[in-house]
Order: structure tokens, then C-alpha cells, then sequence
């Protein structure tokens, strides 16, 4: 789906949730306290303040290093004199970090705090209240605090840029929701965007490429736009940034991303490669195998570089990337060997070690701690770099259990370059699915931390890759909803309050949509819930993330059923069925699937080899409920993800079953590691369990997205079957993530 479709979307909704709100408004007039993240104690009063303009005394604003500006939009806020100031601010040691008690009352309000950060979250909780009450201000008390003290987000500047204006925007939103860092991503190897006026190669050649991908990076062959892209932010313009982000209480800490993602850097100075060659700024996306050498001349480089970045961010953080280095250059470099053996190091991973730990000593020697992705724990790390978890839960428990400060940001709940729903519609994306109620379900901790380990866990962060997002209504458009709640969770969410949270979300989306603002509205999108239940059939159920939604199914042979949420309903006719969800006047997306009702619905599954957790589907009978796998997507509802392992299952029939063939749709994404399967055997079990090939087919190939492989069956009458899908194995050389293990994907198993 292109932008111009997704705002005319929006706005489309927002018609509908004008008339909404009035509505309200004219039904009564209580105040709105629907905040996000909501406050660990609010008591109102069912009144509005008499406060028309917010007056803060010139000292406050001064010491506090704040500008009044922060409330430009909702309400006049000035400076004035200790006299006509109607906003009394006080430190209180009692309160902990980022903890503030906020009391509006009939003329003026009081903001407590224990240090600046609890400041900040007081004065966004009052620009929400503005917000949600059309500019003016409720009588409440709010006593808060929140549960991690790092709540992040990241940008992605590379890939594609943004203005300095839009970042400031961005910034806005951050602060709105009580967010405290944002992790600047300002290298890769499709651009660097910051000045360094040591190097004037960077902003003449690394901070530009000569064209860019056009469509997805699985799309074969690639194709480009044939289009210069590139620019930089000045020194400047950053200060000006950091400055704005502080003032909103936002602490900016940049990424250097090294040894790896490096290629554009290679650009402009080839010397810091092993190979020494020309190369140009990546055009497309993935990982590139020309890293930084760890020469001294590249020590000395990047230690030059550095003492610009120090000087232009004030953070104690510096975060020095660490991820997806490849090694193959090192590896094939005497001078690389030669240094291992002299630096007694075993391997390339403690290569990458060293690299890290010596940026690390030499930022400690200006004040400053390293963030690094978990891949730098691989060859060992010093007891005082962080660790930003994002392949899984994995490195934070490991981190932790060194002792060092972890932020979680795994894929499967803090990348908002995934989808976020399975509507056909949604604009291109990386690929995976996260959802709101995904994020929402999370629990940030790492499964299996041991309980005197928890502290090291500082919080986390979403992490917004922008490949596929150009543009800030992209941006809008990808991060917000899902930033949005995820601020809730690094508050601390109350857990029985998930019906009010969505209720809250709703309200912000609709207000935000009333104000152009691009924020996905999924709020009303069908989960539909499709069972095989053994010898009976299929069975669809239906919800919507907020109550009270009505559901109307209509079938092929279009009957219209009025369903409730969380009734199940029988699937029987084959075709295109169509479903509809309307919440008072709010109208969801139609939502349409196929149903292809074939013999192994009635059958029971039983998974020997399990499924990733993240790639589970909806349980195991989704591999043969009839509906099958988007065509363009894997992940989602329907999709079986296996990585490196085979899968092995065994189909069950309550009666004996003639079976003509079996045939099978598996995702193709090689750009994502995704790999047909090498294989597939098929085995007939007798009442004895013994198992005997039956059907076999081995090389499996095909140019398409979603192979689709059909195995004639011999031996027809079956109780019985175990099927065997062959993983590809480890990826070739040469290809994207050479030397691991693909991962096998599929949906449907049909049966005939
Ligand atoms: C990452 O996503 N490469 C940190």
C-alpha cells in the first residue's frame, strides 16, 4: 500500500472520530485522565481548573534548563516573575528516580520532584492532560514514578534521513510519552550523517550513495531508483538537537557503528579496510563484509573522530555498535593473523574483542561508557560496557550474569520496521510481525533471570530501522502506536488493565489522527483465531482489541452471521469469506481469507521437532486449519518458522483416509535467510509404529516466494503419518548470512 493510501485511511477515520468525540463532549463534560503511561496513583475531581495561561517562574525555567516553548501548542506558557507565577516547583529527596507528584488545582499547580528527569515526566503528564482535554486543565493529583529508568528509542538515519526538524518532532513525541534517551543511529554502510571536519571525505563521499533499492531486498533481481541520495547533519545542527532533546528531558546518545556496518566509511577512506580497495556506499540493504582494520591507523582514525563526537553529545553514553561484523577479511588479512598471534588471541571473535576494548579504554579516558549490541559479549567484554540485547533474550541474561547493565530491544517485541498486522494492505516492511498487543504482552525481563540479576536490567528500547521507512509520515506511521505502548510497559503497566489500556490508546490514535499525525490505527483489526479441531473441521474465532466490537461474518455464499467475540463458528464452504468490526462509529478494515477445507483438517498434529517460539503460528493445528500463509509475508498466525532444524510431525486420522497427495507451501526469502527445504519424506505408520517411506522429494526448487510442492502418494488408505521437511542447512558463501543456519518456513500441509 503506497502513503497516499494509508493517510487517506487516516483520514477517513478521523471523519468518523470527530463526530465521536463531540459526542462525548456533549453527553458530559468530565475531565479526561486517559493518560499514557498511566500513573502509578491519579485522583481527580470531576472539575477543570480556572488556569488559562501556565506562568513559570524565570528562575526555575533557568536552573532547570527548560523552555516554556514545550507547551507551544496546547497552551500559552511565558516566564514571569516569582509574583504572578502559577506553577510551584519544589525538590523533594524522597522521591526516587524520574518520580514526580503533580497537583492541579483551581489556579495554579504544584510539580514535586526528586531529581530533573521526574521534572520532565510531571510536565509531559500536564501537556497530556491539555491534550486530552482540548487545552484545558483538570483538577487531579498525580503521585508517579516509573519502573525503568532507561526508556529508549532509536532512529535510524542512515538508511534513509530525516530532517532536522523531523527528528525534533520525533523527539516531541518521545518526551510525550515520558521516553528519557534517544539512541541516534548516525553510521551504516548506506550513509554516515554526521560531520566530522577532521575528514572532509565523510560529508563528500561517505555520507552519500550513488542510488537505493527500490522494493523489497527479497525481490529478485534488485532493482534501483538510479537516484543520488545522502547529506549529513552539521556539528551545528546537532548541538541544536542535543540542546532541544534536553530541554524536553531526552538524553541523545549517537551510535558509531564500527568494525562493522563500515562500508561507506571504506568509501571514503579505502585504507581502513584489510583489502585496501576502492568501494562505494552500500546501495542496498544487509551486511557487508568490508570492516574496519584494526590497524593502529584505524585507532587513530577513529579516536580522532570520536573527540568530535565527545564534544557534540553530552551523554555519558557512547554506543559503539559491535553488530554483524563479518569476520571473512579478517580472516583472509596477514595482518590480522599476525596481530592475533602477537596479542595471544584465539580467534576472530576475540579480534572483535580487542577492537571493542580498546575504543572502550580510550572513551573511559574521556569520561564516557560504551553501549554496544549483545554481539559484542562474543569474544569477551569488560565488566563496565552495557549491553543492548536485540537478537533475543539471550545476550541480556548472559550480560546480566557477568554483571553488566542490559537494555532489551529483541526483535520480536522492539523492532518497529516489522508489521504490525496481517492486512495485505500495510505499507512495504522489513518483514517479521509485532503487533500493539505484542508489545503490550511483553515482559522486558529476559525468561529465566535470576531474581538478584534483575538490576542489571536498566529497561528498554524500540528500535526503528528506517530501510523501508523514507518519509516522516513512515516514520509516523511505524513507530507511534507501538511507542506508544511501549512506554506503558517500561512504566510498569497495572496488569489487569489491558481492556482500559486499549481504551486509552484508541482515545490518543483518534486525537492524534484529528491532528494529521500518520499513527497506525489497528485497534479494531479482526484477530481471527482459525482451529482444526480433529475429526469435526475448522473452526474460526474472532476478537478485536477493544470491547464491545460487533463482528459480522459474511460467507461465500454470502450469508451474513453476526458473531460474538470469542464464539467459535464452523467453517464449511470453501472460498472468500469476508468480516467487519464496528465499535459505536468507529468502522474497522474488511477483513478477507480464503478457506481451502481439504482431509487433514480433521486430522490431529503432533509436533516432534518444535517450532521457534516466535515463529509458532497459532499452534500447531495452523499447519492444516485451510487457510494458508500470506503470499507475500512470512511470520503471523499461519507461518511455522524452523531455524537450522528439520521439521518433523505426525498427522492422525480417526479413520482410516485415502490420501492422493500431500502438498506443502514453504516462504522463500534467501535475502532473510529463509531457504526452501533440502527435502521432504513422508512415512506411513502401521498399528506397531513402524515406519516406512512412503513418498519422497528431494532438490526442491523454484524461482517463486512461496514454494509450492505437491507429492503424489502411493500407498493411499493411511491412519497415520510422519512427515519430514529437510532444512537447507548452513547458507552457502557468498549469499546474506553466510555460515549460519537458514531458516525453513511453511504453511499449509494439504492434504488430498
Ligand atoms: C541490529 O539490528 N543489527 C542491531
Amino acid at each position: 500500500m503506497n502513503l497516499q493510501s494509508h493517510q487517506s485511511f487516516s483520514l477517513w477515520i478521523v471523519i468518523i472520530v470527530i463526530g465521536l468525540l463531540s459526542c462525548d463532549q456533549n453527553e458530559d463534560h468530565k475531565p479526561n485522565t486517559k493518560l499514557i503511561p498511566y500513573p502509578t496513583n491519579l485522583s481527580q475531581a470531576d472539575k477543570y481548573s480556572d488556569i488559562e495561561q501556565i506562568k513559570f517562574d524565570s528562575d526555575d525555567v533557568k536552573s532547570l534548563d527548560f523552555s516554556p516553548q514545550y507547551f507551544k501548542e496546547a497552551i500559552d506558557a511565558t516566564e514571569g516573575t516569582k509574583k504572578e507565577t502559577n506553577v510551584r516547583i519544589s525538590v523533594d529527596n524522597k522521591l526516587s528516580q524520574g518520580a514526580y507528584v503533580l497537583e492541579i488545582k483551581n489556579k495554579n499547580f504544584d510539580i514535586s520532584y526528586g531529581d530533573r528527569g521526574g521534572f520532565f515526566n510531571a510536565l509531559s503528564s500536564v501537556k497530556q492532560l491539555l491534550f486530552l482535554n482540548d487545552g484545558k486543565l483538570p483538577l487531579v493529583k498525580i503521585e508517579d514514578s516509573p519502573k525503568y529508568s532507561y526508556r529508549g528509542m532509536h532512529l535510524d538515519v542512515s538508511r534513509h534521513m530525516f530532517t532536522l526538524e523531523e527528528v525534533k518532532k520525533y523527539i516531541d513525541y518521545l518526551s510525550f510519552y515520558k521516553y528519557n534517551y534517544f539512541h541516534w543511529h548516525l553510521t551504516d554502510d548506506q550513509g554516515w550523517r554526521i560531520e566530522i571536519k577532521k575528514y572532509p571525505k565523510i560529508q563528500e563521499i561517505a555520507a552519500f550513495r550513488n542510488e537505493t533499492l527500490v522494493g523489497h531486498y527479497n525481490d529478485e533481481p534488485h532493482q534501483y531508483d538510479n537516484t543520488p541520495y545522502g547529506g549529513f547533519y552539521t556539528q551545528e545542527e546537532i548541538k541544536e538537537l542535543v540542546a532541544y532533546a534536553n530541554q524536553r528531558g531526552i538524553e541523545v546518545i549517537p551510535e558509531i557503528d564500527i568494525p562493522g556496518h563500515c562500508a561507506a566509511l571504506i568509501a571514503a577512506y579505502p585504507e581502513l579496510s584489510c583489502h585496501k580497495n576502492q568501494i562505494e556506499t552500500a546501495t542496498k540493504w544487509g551486511i557487508f563484509e568490508d570492516v574496519l582494520c584494526p590497524t593502529e591507523e584505524t585507532f587513530e582514525f577513529l579516536e580522532n573522530v570520536f573527540n568530535e563526537v565527545i564534544a557534540l553529545f553530552p551523554s555519558n553514553y557512547i554506543h559503539i555498535g559491535g553488530d554483524e561484523c563479518p569476520k571473512v577479511q579478517w580472516e583472509e588479512s596477514d595482518f590480522c593473523q599476525q596481530l592475533m598471534k602477537e596479542k595471544n588471541l584465539n580467534d576472530e571473535l576475540q579480534l572483535q574483542s580487542y577492537f571493542i576494548q580498546r575504543i572502550e579504554k580510550y572513551l573511559q579516558s574521556k569520561n564516557k561508557n560504551i553501549i554496544g549490541w549483545d554481539e559484542i559479549l562474543e569474544g569477551g567484554i569488560s565488566n563496565t560496557a552495557t549491553i543492548m540485547s536485540w537478537r533475543g533474550d539471550e545476550g541480556g541474561l548472559e550480560a546480566a550474569s557477568h554483571g553488566n547493565n542490559v537494555i532489551m530491544t529483541p526483535t520480536s517485541y522492539c523492532y518497529f520496521d516489522y508489521y504490525q498486522s496481517e492486512d495485505p494492505d500495510e505499507p512495504l516492511a522489513i518483514g517479521g510481525q509485532l503487533s500493539v498487543e505484542k508489545v503490550y504482552n511483553w515482559n522486558i525481563l529476559p525468561k529465566g533471570i535470576k531474581k538478584n540479576e534483575e538490576k542489571y536490567i536498566l529497561g528498554a528500547q524500540g528500535n526503528l530501522w528506517s530501510e523501508y521507512i523514507k518519509t516522516f509520515k513512515d516514520l509516523e506511521y511505524m513507530s507511534l502506536a507501538r511507542m506508544i505502548t511501549l512506554s506503558e510497559i517500561l512504566w510498569g503497566k497495572n496488569e489487569k488493565d489491558s481492556t482500559l489500556f486499549w481504551d486509552r490508546l484508541s482515545e490518543h490514535s483518534t486525537r492524534w489522527i484529528d491532528k494529521e499525525v500518520n499513527i497506525a490505527y489497528h485497534l479494531l483489526e479482526l484477530k481471527t483465531d482459525f482451529e482444526a479441531v480433529p475429526n469435526q473441521g475448522v473452526f474460526i474465532n474472532c476478537s478485536t482489541l477493544l470491547k464491545g466490537t460487533n463482528l459480522k461474518l459474511t460467507t461465500p455464499e454470502n450469508k451474513q452471521v453476526q458473531l460474538k467475540t470469542d464464539q467459535a463458528f464452523q467453517l464449511k464452504e470453501k472460498g472468500k469469506y469476508l468480516i467487519n468490526s464496528i465499535k459505536d462509529n468507529l468502522v474497522g478494515k474488511t477483513k478477507q481469507f480464503d478457506f481451502y477445507p481439504h482431509k487433514g483438517n480433521l486430522a490431529s498434529i503432533e509436533l516432534i521437532n518444535k517450532p521457534k517460539e516466535k515463529y509458532s503460528g497459532n499452534g500447531p493445528t495452523s499447519l492444516i486449519n485451510g487457510i494458508i500463509g500470506s503470499n507475500e509475508r512470512y511470520g503471523g498466525a499461519e507461518w511455522f518458522g524452523y531455524e537450522g532444524e528439520d521439521f518433523k510431525a505426525i498427522l492422525s486420522f480417526q479413520n482410516p483416509t485415502y490420501i492422493d497427495s500431500i502438498s506443502f507451501k514453504f516462504f522463500k526469502g534467501e535475502g532473510q535467510w529463509i531457504y526452501l527445504p533440502s527435502e521432504i519424506n513422508v512415512y506411513k505408520i502401521d498399528k506397531n509404529d513402524k515406519q516406512q517411506l512412503i513418498a519422497n522429494s528431494n532438490k526442491i526448487t523454484t524461482t517463486e516466494k512461496i514454494g509450492h510442492v505437491v507429492i503424489k502418494i502411493e500407498e493411499s488408505k493411511i491412519d497415520r503419518i510422519l512427515i519430514e521437511v529437510k532444512n537447507f542447512g548452513e547458507i552457502p558463501k557468498g549469499n546474506q548470512g553466510a555460515g549460519y543456519n537458514s531458516w525453513l518456513f511453511m504453511d499449509e500441509i494439504i492434504i488430498e
